[in-house]
């Protein structure tokens, strides 16, 4: 609603001066000009306001109006949010589209969410009943991958139902009233929550982070895995692949629900997202992935202070999934992007610039967006969990770690994605340096990681290994990783002296590591088996290939020349099981006779590898 009129006295690029509005606040939303652009007040001085406006300001000038909203910046938070795709400010991009073409004009006036869609409200309470905030007091099913919960908003304290009812319903009107001795509120399918402040949940209610949000990965889930809760930087330069990670982790992942923030990226790349997604199944429930996506795109044509508005629009939608018990992944494509926004009004505002030319407050701000990452206790009844992950991409320029914005965001993400523009050259997809990554969640997730593969019960019947393989497979990990860092040091040894001088038992530990790049590490986002490498073929693909080591390490150690273990003809296939449509199966098959073609080689010798230690 709006409240007051003033008017326009200076413009400058996103950035207006206005005056004659008495009681502006900070945060509060402005209507701008004749077109009433969008804008939010930035700064505040005794006789003026300024504003940065999320839509473009030209051919506005000063004299025009310039409106109050006495409200903040806010999200409409309710069902019809899922398999969409917003704008920064969180308009419909299809009803955007609808009225006004393929060119987007400003000012146009598009609610959220749509009032059109009626939606099938089932109550899960009785009139009578007491209710608090973060109560469910019924359901709708938003899509066939979503129950959706509808809430008893924050902020309503207590009260007792006074109605409620079922029926189908627009977001916009009353299914239940709730009333104490002072106050009537009214509860539809929606409601509005102020985009800069995170969602309350549960006093003391954080949890540990010992859940792994499992990507199908191999790279990310069994080197560097990240919690249902964590938060993940992926810096990277020019092409390093930070969008197709992203957009990996966003199909393939275990979330209940992700919310993809295109921050400021070109428009082909949204491009892509916008027309493939919608053709991609859930690998577990096998429905359309937009059922459970919402879309917030804010392209580099777009203006620079809808990015800072599309970062918290999609925070926001996060955590109100979180709130109705979902475990949540957030992605943001790329958080530069934001903070060369932050940067560019920063400067406008005439603040004093620190590193850069980036403003004193961005680690506060990129901490503040890190910190709405958790797993918590929501509120309400009945009681439950729910968790935001959020992932974002940093480009640093000139691919240079060193700057403003990676430093910040790595003092706060608790895994370190290292994209390396080497690798990248040479097409070593995911190009994740596995020597300079890193993740704090390692320890407890992979116990628990080994836990969930407990649920395969069947392979124990099946595979004679599967026995031990929950104990042994923290071992395997450790020790790939270690192979991997020696390799690492043999490798500058052998561009000065060569390789065939390097003793056997080195050569050997390049070879494995040679297997592990391409058979392990490599995954190709466009292979139709290898996109998704469930846990369990994970463990096994890594099983095999340090079996092989600590087989073929026999045989070297008892003096078995190392060119005929190169030559074993198995060893091309463990590099290409992972594409194998055979699977577990087909890998299990592979590991057994790899074995057995070491232990033939040891026969010829006259000793077995099973009894060297
Ligand atoms: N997992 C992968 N499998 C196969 N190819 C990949 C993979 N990741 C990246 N690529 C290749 O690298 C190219 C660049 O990747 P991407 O667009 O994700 O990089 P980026 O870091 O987002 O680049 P920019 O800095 O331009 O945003 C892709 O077009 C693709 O060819
Ligand atoms: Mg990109």
């Amino acid at each position: 609603m709006t409240t007051e009129a003033g008017s326009l006295k200076r413009v400058a690029g996103s950035i207006v001066v206005g005056s004659g509005i008495v009681d502006m606040k900070m945060g509060e939303v402005v209507l701008v000009g004749r077109e009433e652009l969008i804008g939010e007040v930035v700064k505040l001085t005794e006789d003026s306001f300024t504003a940065q406006v999320y839509e473009s300001t030209s051919g506005i000038g000063p004299g025009e109006k310039i409106l109050g909203t006495g409200k903040r910046l806010v999200a409409e938070l309710g069902p019809g949010l899922l398999n969409k795709v917003f704008d920064g400010v969180a308009r419909d991009l299809e009803l955007l589209f609808k009225e006004r073409g393929s060119f987007i004009r400003r000012g146009v006036k598009v609610t959220k969410l749509r009032r059109d869609v009626k939606w099938d409200f089932k109550p899960s309470l009785l009139r009578g009943a007491m209710i608090r905030e973060g109560d469910v007091i019924g359901t709708v099913e938003e899509t066939p991958m979503l129950l959706h919960r509808i809430l008893v908003p924050p902020g309503i304290k207590t009260g007792t139902l006074k109605k409620i009812e079922e029926g189908s319903f627009a977001v916009d009107e009353v299914v239940a009233v709730v009333s104490d001795k002072d106050y009537e509120h009214k509860i539809s399918l929606m409601h509005e929550w102020p985009v800069k402040v995170p969602r309350p949940f549960k006093e003391d209610g954080r949890l540990t982070l010992d859940q792994p949000l499992i990507t199908g990965q191999r790279v990310i889930d069994t080197f560097y895995p990240i919690a249902k809760g964590g938060s993940a930087a992926i810096p990277g330069g020019f092409g390093t692949g930070k969008t197709i990670m992203l957009q990996q982790i966003a199909k393939w992942s275990d979330a209940d629900v992700v919310v993809y923030i295109g921050c400021g990226e070109r428009g082909n790349e949204i491009c892509d997202v916008l027309t493939e997604f919608p053709k991609l199944k859930d690998p577990r429930k096998g429905r359309p992935l937009m059922e459970r996506t919402v879309l917030v795109t804010n392209t580099s044509n777009m203006p620079v202070a809808a990015r800072e508005a599309s970062i918290y629009m999609g925070a926001t939608m996060a955590e109100y999934y979180r709130d109705q018990g979902y475990n949540v992944a957030l992605m943001a494509d790329s958080t530069s992007r934001w903070a060369e926004a932050l940067r560019e009004i920063s400067g406008r505002l005439e603040e004093l610039p620190v590193e850069q030319g980036y403003p004193a407050y961005l680690p506060d701000r990129i901490a503040e967006f890190y910190e709405r990452a958790g797993r918590m206790v929501v509120l309400g009844a009945p009681e439950r969990s729910g968790s935001v992950t959020i992932i974002g991409a940093v480009s640093p320029p000139g691919g240079d770690f060193n700057e403003p914005v990676t430093i910040a965001t790595l003092r706060y993400a608790g895994v370190f994605w290292a994209l390396d523009p080497e690798l990248a050259f040479s097409r070593h997809f995911p190009a994740v340096n596995w020597l300079k990554s890193y993740s704090l969640y390692t320890g407890p997730l992979l116990s628990t990681f080994t836990e969930a593969w407990g649920s395969y019960s069947e392979y124990e019947k099946t595979f004679k290994w599967w026995q031990d393989l929950s104990t042994q497979y923290i071992e395997y990990r450790s020790k790939a990783l270690e192979l991997l860092n020696s390799a690492a040091s043999i490798e500058s040894i052998a561009r000065v002296i060569g390789e065939s001088a390097l003793p056997d038992d080195q050569q050997l530990i390049l070879l494995t590591a040679e297997i592990l790049k391409e058979g392990f590490l490599r995954q190709s986002a466009f292979d139709a088996v290898d996109a998704y490498c469930e846990p369990l073929r994970q463990v096994i693909l890594l099983k095999m290939i340090i079996d092989f080591h600590t087989g073929a390490m026999k045989l070297v150690n008892k003096k078995v020349p190392i060119d005929l273990i190169r030559r074993l003809p198995q060893i091309p296939l463990i590099m290409r099981a992972k594409e194998n449509p055979g699977r577990i199966e087909y890998v299990s098959h592979l590991m057994e006779e790899t074995l057995d073609a070491l232990e033939k080689i040891a026969e010829n010798y006259g000793f077995t590898i099973k009894d060297e230690q």
